[in-house]
């Protein structure tokens, strides 16, 4: 008989930080060394899904490798026969089977998805901060030249779009078009002297908005029962286990259900998925998508500046140390990290500076273990055989390919394109 599945995976974007290394990496490494016996193991890359944030094309086969030699810097045993280690776009099977689970999930669905939500929300505000930008250019234009009579006109039209298109959440790409369009139109336009960028973004894809199918496919393929991730993919997760249930219900005993989110955080020995946050602004998740930097610590950081980072942390007013995410989220943060760098429990972590009404040795304390941690991670990084890794991946990605193409198989059947 088969082992139960527990699969996860890290997207390739050479640029993993610690909220994925806590969150996800090192729970599924640990979960690896000490289940393998027991379980199949499914540590991969999910390196179609790096292009729903733009990245560098040229660099994407490299990172993915890197991102796998990450997975054995964390300590993950890859000589076991029961854990492999692979990359999507090298299984064909999943991008098939995302293309037939599509036709069986609602538009409505997709919209619904938290973080699809946030990714539009903030690209809306770029969009606006643009047209704030352009009507400033407009202004300052038409009291210098008289002539552009028709510009304060054309102002009010183009807001009105703005304000129809941004309803429409559908609205960036025409919206972008219809503020290009303005600038072209306009006689006197190219006094502006305005670089119009639209024209070449698309805003988001089809690919940022189709992701969780992407992500089901990924996991039914295998049968996976446990599926370890951070907070903020459990509604993807939850997705998951209803395209299962719907396809099953349908069709017949399809694929395996993963187990419900609260059972998986039980076997995992938690009581909820875990949210590294941002250094800076606590109030958001750390993420490889903020565009400064400065409140996130990548794994390839100089351990030094990233001590420098921790050191800048926000913290609050309060003048007290208690672990409460609501009202203390940036110290709560820091007593989180320092837990989990140390392997000590948060209650130990937090008794031990209760109390203090100043956050300053809190502060070096954790700076001083995130330098440690770096120091050490890319040590063991640099040492890891790039050959070795290759040469498990070639052998995982054969064997992932006959297990994902005999659910596909089932699948294809099932829905009428096989016999
Ligand atoms: P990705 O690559 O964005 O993140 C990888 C893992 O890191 C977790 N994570 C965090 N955990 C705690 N605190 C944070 N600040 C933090 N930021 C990220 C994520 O929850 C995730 O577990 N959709 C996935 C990749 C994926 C996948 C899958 C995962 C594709 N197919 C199938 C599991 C199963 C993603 O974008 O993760």
């Amino acid at each position: 008989m088969s082992k139960p599945v527990i699969l996860t995976g890290l997207r390739a974007n050479n640029d993993l930080h610690l909220g994925n290394y806590l969150g996800a990496l090192l729970p599924m490494v640990d979960m690896a060394n000490k289940q393998a016996g027991e379980h199949q193991i499914n540590l991969f890359v999910p390196d179609l899904h790096s292009f729903t944030t733009p990245i560098d094309h040229s660099k994407l086969y490299q990172q993915s490798i890197d991102n796998v030699k990450v997975f054995v810097a964390t300590g993950l045993h890859i000589g076991h026969e029961n854990v492999h280690i692979y990359r999507q776009s090298f299984i064909p099977a999943h991008s098939e089977l995302a293309i037939i689970l599509n036709s069986f999930v609602g538009v409505g669905e997709m919209e619904r998805m938290t973080q699809y939500k946030e990714k539009i929300a903030s690209s809306v505000e770029k969009e606006r901060e643009f047209a704030k930008h352009l009507e400033e250019l407009f202004r300052k234009n038409i009291n210098e030249n008289n002539e552009v009579n028709d510009a304060v006109e054309r102002m009010t039209q183009y807001k009105k779009r703005i304000k129809i298109n941004e309803k429409k959440y559908l609205s960036q790409q025409k919206y972008m078009q219809s503020l290009s369009d303005i600038v072209l139109e306009t006689e006197k336009g190219d006094i502006f002297n305005i670089e119009v960028k639209s024209k070449k973004d698309i805003g988001p894809s089809v690919g940022l908005f189709d992701y969780p199918v992407l992500m089901a496919a990924d996991i039914l393929l295998y049968g996976a029962s446990y599926v370890p991730v951070g907070d903020d993919q459990t509604q993807h997760l939850e997705f998951t286990r209803n395209i299962a249930e719907r396809m099953n219900k349908k069709f017949g005993e399809l694929f395996v259900v993963p187990n419900p989110v609260a059972e998986q955080h039980k076997f995992f020995g938690k009581d909820q998925g875990l949210r590294i946050r941002d250094l800076l602004d606590p109030n958001k998740k750390m993420s490889k998508s903020d565009d400064t930097g400065k409140g996130v610590i990548f794994l390839s950081d100089k351990p030094e500046e990233a001590a420098k980072k921790v050191m800048s942390a926000t913290t609050d007013s309060l003048n007290k140390i208690a672990l409460d995410f609501e009202k203390q989220p940036g110290v709560s943060n820091l007593l989180q990290i320092h837990a989990l760098l140390s392997g000590e429990t948060l209650d130990a972590v937090t008794k031990h500076h209760g109390g203090e009404t100043n956050y300053s040795d809190l502060k070096k304390e954790v700076a001083e273990q995130v330098k440690e941690f770096l120091n050490d991670f890319q040590a063991k990084l640099s040492a890891v055989n790039e050959h070795e890794v290759i040469k498990k991946l070639e052998a995982s990605e054969a064997e992932m390919n006959r297990q994902a193409n005999e659910t596909l198989a089932k699948v294809q059947k099932a829905v009428g394109l096989r016999k």
